[in-house]
């Protein structure tokens, strides 16, 4: 059991309180939160904060760490993923198994927990993403839910490899609606994109920004209306991953609004600060940023500030997929179609929102809160466990510098990959000091993260509203 810890005269800030104050930690958990408890704290170690914010640990709810996909691995392992995350502030994540075709979910399931387990700092949970769904598959989601893997995980794109159509995503919303999952889609229009790609090649377009134009942002916004649609049919709340434009927010918004259906819609920050004016960098460099959905306008950033803003947008995750520039992006050049989807990120997620959304007062340091850790927590099935500082709570806590600068560069990263997607980004604020369960993740700017320190979530059944975290 790791020693008692008393964080001291800290600012605590939660989706809710904001005050000063001590936080009490006692065998992997938060025992007491309140005005001055040193006299309940006998032989612990003590931690001043003052001048720092007391947060709970960040859970970025999409990863994908040594994923198999488009010909390679993303380059992340657990180890190396997770010690990224810790050093950004996240203590949780939530990856994605993904069922091989003609496997079985377990098998998927049982291949992501020997790739986590004894290698991850950071606690891990997983979403079943299901590629291969018919009448033997359909029969294992309740084992799969009672593993503590309550969410499931669709693509509405990758035709040919990982997508389902649109009567098995019905079918497993279906299912898991009466044993109380919640299933996400990536909703992009697959036949668009098989249309528009080989049309593209063949007119010698073979650079990275065709890859934008062929992942169209109408394409995803009739994904999103048609995901939307088949959830209502099935009377059942959905989450829609990494949403990227006005086109699909508007159809979260209208579910909300006018149909009352709720739905949950995430984004990430490549899509609130960067723009595909990207994709235009000479020397193939836009690869770096080919991931699908694709970047998109200024003024689809300025829809999704606005989203988040107004309570549409609940969580912010990164889709951290990195491949390195040189050896695995590079296969793409003369054809952008098979250069690896995704990119690194795993690492900025708070100090890039605490500076473009804090400080640039788009978002109040208790909504900050809420979509870096007690939203995800409390859609995924982790709250209170986690996502919130509170007696009873996982002692998951970030010490969090709101006065220091950096840079963002790759020279600096832990994430293992070759660039970084926000190099020479500007951040005011980030974590000085990180516990997991009462265990030091990283201190006085050093990772101290035992390989191995992470443990599976067993997340509980999903039974909310959307209201919950508006
Ligand atoms: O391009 C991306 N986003 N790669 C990771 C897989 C996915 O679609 O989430
Ligand atoms: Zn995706
Ligand atoms: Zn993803």
């Amino acid at each position: 059991m790791s020693k008692a810890k008393l964080i001291r005269q800290g600012r605590i800030v939660t989706a809710t309180e904001d005050f000063t104050g001590d936080v009490l930690v006692r065998d992997g958990k938060i025992v007491a939160v309140g005005q001055d408890l040193k006299a309940m704290a006998d032989g612990a170690e003590v931690v001043d904060a003052k001048g720092l914010l007391v947060i709970p640990g960040g859970i970025d709810a999409h990863t994908h760490l040594d994923l198999p996909f488009m010909g390679t691995s993303s380059s992340d392992d657990f180890e190396t993923g997770t010690i990224a995350a810790a050093n950004g502030g996240t203590t949780s994540i939530i990856d994605f198994a993904i069922q091989s075709l003609g496997k079985s979910m377990g098998d998927a399931l049982n291949v992501w927990h020997e790739k986590a387990a004894g290698k991850a700092v950071v606690d891990y949970a997983f979403h079943m993403a299901v590629t291969d769904l018919n009448d033997r598959t359909i029969a294992e989601v309740p084992g799969v839910i009672e593993g503590g893997v309550t969410s499931f995980k669709t693509f509405m794109a990758y035709k040919g490899a990982l997508m389902v159509d649109d009567g098995q995503l019905f079918r497993l919303m279906e299912v898991v609606k009466k044993l109380g999952g919640i299933v996400t889609m990536h909703a992009e229009n697959a036949e668009l994109i098989e249309t528009l790609v080989p049309r593209f090649l063949k007119e010698g377009k073979t650079d990275p920004v065709w890859h934008e134009r062929a992942h169209t942002a109408i394409g995803e916004g009739e994904a999103t209306n048609r995901a939307i649609s088949l959830s209502r049919v099935a009377g059942h709340p959905c989450y829609i991953v990494h949403l990227t434009c006005d086109e699909a927010l508007h159809h979260v918004k209208d579910s909300l609004t006018r149909h009352r259906h709720p739905v949950f819609a995430e984004t990430c920050p490549q899509y609130l600060l960067l723009d595909r004016e990207i994709y235009e960098k000479p020397n193939f460099e836009g690869a770096k940023w080919v991931m699908s959905p694709p970047l998109r306008t200024k003024n689809d950033q300025e829809a999704l500030w606005a989203g988040i803003r107004d309570g549409f947008i609940q969580t912010i995750a990164t889709d951290h997929c990195p491949f390195n520039f040189h050896g695995q992006k590079d296969v793409g050049k003369g054809n952008f179609a098979k250069i690896p989807n995704g990119a690194p990120g795993i690492e900025n997620r708070m100090n890039l929102m605490y500076t473009y959304g804090v400080l640039e007062n788009r978002i109040s340091l208790n909504r900050f809160v809420q979509l870096m850790s007690t939203n995800p927590a409390k859609i995924f099935g982790m709250y209170p466990q986690k996502g919130t500082i509170a007696p009873g709570s996982d002692a998951d806590i970030v010490l969090f510098d709101p006065k220091k600068e950096n840079t963002i560069s790759v020279k600096t990263s832990k994430q293992r990959c070759d660039y970084s997607s926000f190099e020479g980004f500007k951040t005011k604020g980030e974590p000085v000091a990180v516990m997991s369960r009462g265990e030091w993740l990283l201190k006085e700017g050093k990772i101290t993260a035992p390989k191995g320190h992470g443990k599976f979530v067993k997340r509980a059944r999903f039974t909310g509203t959307s209201e919950m975290v508006r």
